[in-house]
């Protein structure tokens, strides 16, 4: 059966990371976490000195980096030039830089085009800002995960804390706006819902149910998929029937009907 290609948007602190690295374990696909491409080049901008305010040198530093995504038994691995950065880019400043590095359209597309790359043979679950809309607008299945910006504050400060970082709720929802500002006002690729996207608002839902659902959307996908193959067989077969059909027309029926009337008779 044909590999799924499963794009998973939505704001930060949506859990698209941690619903999405599940529905790949779920499904046995491969789970690939777009941002940490952004967070990669964000976090050596950041070790250059690199201002994230000037495109070209973020165009050009991005075009001169080399950043891998890999899977790993205890998770996704991110290389930077060949160097292990998983955890480096996990910071409060490397997150704020990523989403200043993803507002430069020439760094976009090449990344965007690394992403294709990665994704292209399927049997993977990617998740991002603009998966369902750019990097695979065909993806078979195309999920905006949302919660109450309440909610997504409270996860991003869970998350942080576990890391031993400090830092207010009041600031945390100040920073999850400010992000959603950033990442749906943006002028390239913002972050919008595509039209075919299925909305799932998992406000009121933990990481298994949410990934739960999102994997039976899956398995109805790829049942439909497999009738889909099936069907394009059968509709083409139909498609030559009819077309003898329609050559034959109705005087095939006829045709057909005569023998037997005419052996009525002959009895
Ligand atoms: O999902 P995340 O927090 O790791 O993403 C880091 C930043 O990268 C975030 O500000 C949004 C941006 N991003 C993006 O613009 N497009 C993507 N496909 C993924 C992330």
């Amino acid at each position: 059966m044909r590999r799924l290609i499963i794009a998973i948007d939505g704001p930060v602190g949506s859990g698209k990371s941690t619903v999405a690295r599940r529905v790949a374990e779920l499904l046995g696909s491969t789970y690939l976490d777009s941002g940490a491409m952004y967070r990669a080049l964000a976090w050596k901008a950041l070790q250059r000195s690199v201002p994230l305010d000037d495109p070209p040198r973020l165009e050009a530093l991005a075009a001169d980096t080399r950043i891998d995504l890999e899977a790993g038994r205890d998770g996704l691995h991110v290389r930077l030039d060949g160097r292990d950065v998983t955890s480096a880019i996990r910071t409060p400043e490397v997150s704020e830089g990523a989403s200043r590095v993803a507002v430069v359209p020439g760094v976009r597309r090449l990344m965007v085009a690394e992403q294709q790359r990665a994704g292209r043979r399927g049997g993977v679950v990617m998740e991002g800002r603009d998966i369902g809309t750019v990097v695979f607008p065909r993806a078979d299945l195309k999920i905006y995960l949302d919660a109450s910006v309440e909610v997504r504050a409270e996860r991003r400060l869970r998350e942080l804390q576990g890391r031993g970082e400090s830092i207010s709720l009041e600031q945390m929802q100040e920073d999850v706006r400010e992000r959603d500002r950033r990442d749906k006002s943006r002028e390239a690729s913002p972050l919008i819902r595509a039209p075919d996207a299925v909305l799932v608002d998992n406000s009121a839902m933990d990481v298994e149910e949410t990934a739960r659902l999102l994997a039976l959307l899956a398995r109805q996908k790829k049942g439909d998929r497999g009738q889909v193959a099936g069907g394009r067989k059968s509709s083409h077969r139909k498609t030559v029937l009819q077309r003898k059909q329609l050559r034959r027309g109705p005087t095939a029926k006829r045709k057909n009907r005569k023998p037997k009337s005419r052996g009525r008779r002959r009895k």
